[in-house]
C-alpha cells in the first residue's frame, strides 16, 4: 500500500469547517464484502443486467426472480459488518459542528455503525413495500408465495429501494442537495459518479471537494483533493487527525 499523504491545508480546513456534506456509494461497502455495481469483474452488473433486475418492468416480467435476488443480497447484508471506513464516517460526525451523510447504498451499514439521520437516496433494501400502493409493510411472509403479497391490496410486494428510472424520493434527494450547496466540505467516498440525480451533488457542491476512490479521479482544481486508495484505509486516518 502507498503511504496515504493527508495535506496538512486539507486538515486545517476541516478542522474549520462548520458544515460538512457526504456522498458515499457501493465503494465503501465494499471492503465489508458488498460486491459494488460497476466492477469488471465482481459488479454486480458485470454479472446480472440491470435493467431485469433493477426496474419495475424487469420486476413485472419475472417478479419472483427479482424478489429472490434482492432476498439473497439482504441475507448478505445481514452477514456482514460495517468497516473502518463506515465506522470513520460515524466518528467523523461527533468532531465537525454539522454533517449531512447522503449514502446511494441500501445495506444500511452506515446506520449499523452508528451514523444518524442518514440521507438514503436510494431507499433500503431492508425495507419492502407494496409495488401497486408503494406503502411500507413491516413485515412479510415468503411462505405465502414468491413475493409475498401485500396485506392490504394482495398486490405483490417489492424491496424498497430506487430501481432505474425510477425517481428518488424529493425530499430525500433535495435534503441532500441543499446540505452539498450549504457545506464547507464536500466528501465524495467510492461512487464511480454515473447515476444520476446522486452524481450532481459533487459538481455543485461548495467549498472543498475530497474524492476518495480507487479509481484515479480525472478532475483536478485547487479545490478539490483526490484520494486514490480503499475508503477503509483512508478515511480513519484523515479522521484521526483531526
Ligand atoms: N474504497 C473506495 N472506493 C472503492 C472501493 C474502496 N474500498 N472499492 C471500490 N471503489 C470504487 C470503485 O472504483 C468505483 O468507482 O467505488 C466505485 C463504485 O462504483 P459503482 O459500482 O458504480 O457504485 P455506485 O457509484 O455506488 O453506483 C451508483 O448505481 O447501480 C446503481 O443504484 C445503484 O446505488 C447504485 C448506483
Amino acid at each position: 500500500m502507498n503511504e496515504i499523504v493527508i495535506p496538512v491545508q486539507l486538515i486545517e480546513a476541516l478542522k474549520k469547517a462548520q458544515r460538512v456534506a457526504i456522498l458515499t456509494g457501493a465503494g465503501i461497502s465494499a471492503e465489508s464484502g458488498i460486491p459494488t455495481f460497476r466492477d469488471q469483474l465482481t459488479g454486480l452488473w458485470a454479472k446480472y443486467r440491470p435493467e431485469e433486475l433493477a426496474t419495475s418492468k424487469g420486476f413485472q416480467r419475472n417478479p419472483r426472480m427479482v424478489w429472490e435476488w434482492y432476498a439473497a443480497r439482504r441475507e448478505k447484508v445481514h452477514t456482514v459488518e460495517p468497516n473502518a471506513g463506515h465506522y470513520a464516517l460515524a466518528e467523523l460526525a461527533r468532531k465537525v459542528p454539522e454533517l449531512t451523510l447522503a449514502t446511494q447504498n441500501v445495506d444500511g451499514l452506515h446506520q449499523r455503525a452508528g451514523s444518524e439521520g442518514v440521507i438514503e437516496l436510494h431507499g433500503n433494501i431492508n425495507r419492502v413495500k407494496c409495488f401497486d400502493e408503494g406503502l411500507l409493510v413491516d413485515s412479510w411472509n415468503e411462505n405465502q408465495g414468491i413475493p409475498p403479497r401485500c396485506p392490504r391490496c394482495g398486490g405483490f410486494l417489492r424491496p424498497d429501494v430506487v430501481w432505474f428510472g425510477e425517481m428518488l424520493p424529493d425530499e430525500v434527494f433535495e435534503k441532500a442537495e441543499y446540505a452539498a450547496k450549504k457545506c464547507d466540505v464536500f466528501f465524495s467516498i467510492g461512487t464511480s459518479g454515473q447515476v444520476e440525480p446522486a452524481a450532481s451533488l459533487a459538481r455543485i457542491a461548495h467549498g472543498i471537494v475530497i474524492t476518495i476512490n480507487l479509481e484515479v479521479e480525472s478532475l483536478i482544481s485547487p479545490y478539490r483533493y483526490n484520494f486514490n486508495g480503499k475508503a477503509g484505509e483512508i478515511l480513519p486516518l484523515l479522521v484521526q487527525k483531526l
